[in-house]
Order: C-alpha cells, then sequence, then structure tokens
C-alpha cells in the first residue's frame, strides 16, 4: 500500500443519545451531533443500534437519510438487526458482538463460532451494504473473517487502549504489536482494515501510523471533550492528530 494512504474518521455517535435517553426526551439529539462532525470535516458517521436500545434508537438511524453522510450502522448479527439493516441499506453494517449486561462492546465477534450463520448474514447485508467484522487482533479471527466474505475487518483497539491508558507499557507494546500484524495479515487476504473502541488523541495518532488502516471509528472519548471544546474542535483536533500519524509513516523513528 501507498505510504500516507487516506485514513477516515467515522465518528460515533452513540453517546450523545445516552445523555439525551437519560431524561427521555429529544435533547441533545445526535442527528445534530452528526451534521456538526460532518460539518467540521469527519468522513461518516457511526451508530450502533443495540438490541436494548441503550442510546441509538430505531428512529434516529432513520433520521440518518436526511444527511448526505455515510452511515455506519453497528449491529449484533441477529435476526432482527439482519432484517433493519435489509431494510434501511446503510452505507456500511459492522457486525459486532453484543451481550445485555456489558457496558460496551467487549471483546470481538467469534467469526469462527460464528459459522454458517454469520458468513449468510454477511452476504445478506453485502448485497446493500459494506460488511465489517468487528474482531480482535487474531490471526485465526482474521481468516476466518476473509473466508466468510467480508469486505472490511474492524481490528479492537480497545485492549490496547486500555493498557496505554493505564501506563501499563509492557501490554501496551504486545497490544501494539498484535495490532501491526493483524493489520498487515488482514491487508493480505484483500481485507479493508479498519480500527476502533477507546481511542483518544494520543491512541489515534499512533494507529495512524499503520499504512493499512482505512478508517477509525471513535466515540466515547470524541463526545467527553466535545463537552469541553465542542464538537468542531474536538473533529478538527482528531483529524490533526490522525494526520500527524500518517506523516510519521516512512520517516525515522
Ligand atoms: N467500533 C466499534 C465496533 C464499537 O463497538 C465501538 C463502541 O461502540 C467503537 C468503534 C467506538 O468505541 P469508543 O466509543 O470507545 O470510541
Amino acid at each position: 500500500m501507498a505510504e500516507n494512504s487516506p485514513l477516515r474518521l467515522g465518528v460515533n455517535v452513540d453517546h450523545v443519545a445516552t445523555i439525551r435517553n437519560a431524561r427521555g426526551g429529544f435533547h441533545p439529539d445526535p442527528i445534530r451531533a452528526a451534521r456538526a462532525a460532518i460539518a467540521a470535516g469527519a468522513h461518516g458517521i457511526t451508530m450502533h443500534l443495540r438490541e436494548d436500545r441503550r442510546h441509538i434508537i430505531d428512529s434516529d438511524v432513520e433520521r440518518m437519510k436526511d444527511i448526505s453522510a455515510p452511515l455506519n450502522l453497528e449491529m449484533a448479527a441477529t435476526d432482527e438487526m439482519i432484517g433493519i439493516g435489509a431494510r434501511l441499506k446503510p452505507h456500511a453494517v459492522c457486525l459486532v458482538p453484543e451481550k445485555r449486561t456489558e457496558r460496551t462492546t467487549e471483546g470481538g465477534l467469534d467469526v469462527i463460532a460464528g459459522g454458517a450463520a454469520l458468513q449468510a448474514a454477511v452476504k445478506k447485508l453485502s448485497a446493500h451494504s459494506r460488511v465489517s467484522l468487528f474482531i480482535a487482533p487474531d490471526a485465526a479471527q482474521i481468516e476466518a473473517s476473509a473466508k466468510a466474505g467480508a469486505a472490511v475487518v474492524e481490528l479492537h483497539t480497545g485492549t490496547w487502549c486500555e493498557a496505554v491508558s493505564h501506563t501499563d507499557e509492557k501490554t501496551s507494546l504486545e497490544e501494539f504489536k498484535k495490532l501491526v500484524e493483524g493489520a498487515r495479515l488482514a491487508a493480505s487476504f484483500g481485507l479493508e482494515v479498519h480500527a476502533g473502541h477507546g481511542l483518544d488523541f494520543g491512541t489515534a495518532e499512533l494507529i495512524s501510523t499503520l499504512p493499512e488502516i482505512a478508517e477509525l471509528n471513535i466515540g466515547h472519548y470524541m463526545m467527553g471533550e466535545a463537552m469541553f471544546a465542542g464538537m468542531d474542535a474536538v473533529i478538527k483536533n482528531m483529524l490533526a492528530a490522525m494526520a500527524r500519524g500518517r506523516a510519521r509513516i516512512g520517516a525515522p523513528a
């Protein structure tokens, strides 16, 4: 892949809906956040429609059609969600594991255990959307994702980001190595490579140094920062961090 290949920012607006739902009304509106993110330079919007609708609700996803920006709809591979994806035909669908009791998406999808049912879901959704599988940077899962017919894998950066935030240098280095090797392996299978979960300005800059990565999906940190600095500044700062990372590709360490 060419050095300094393009890198897109997908902004996850789930937690704008989390705050809205705390009062059950209409404010703050995740669609307004999506418009502001796109106006600031983000390349797309990500929403996770969970089975329990704890943040994004069906009408939020429906209202995204009023915005001319690509929507990446995250969902579990359940019959209900596959039906919604097939009906709404978003630009992209990202299949994620989902447990009712988890605070956020814990771990990656087990594509091997998903077997024929997961392959069928990928096939059905791929008729209208670019399908990605959210997986740990694990060789067996990457290979299974390619065999399942997905166009994209999104590598789970959560374990790495947590180690970085706890200044656990040993685990940080081990986890980053898994991401480097995972991105290379996925690209060698012809998969487009995305990354996300737990990224902040620093980790986004570092992960942007991997030339195989074409898209980052970031939510929680940026929505939190937007409370202090405003959405426009946060999106622009994140794009600048990603550009700094990209500029380090091929530069002396
Ligand atoms: N990518 C996927 C597949 C996710 O499930 C999430 C969390 O919803 C993210 C990216 C964004 O993670 P964060 O909110 O920690 O930035």
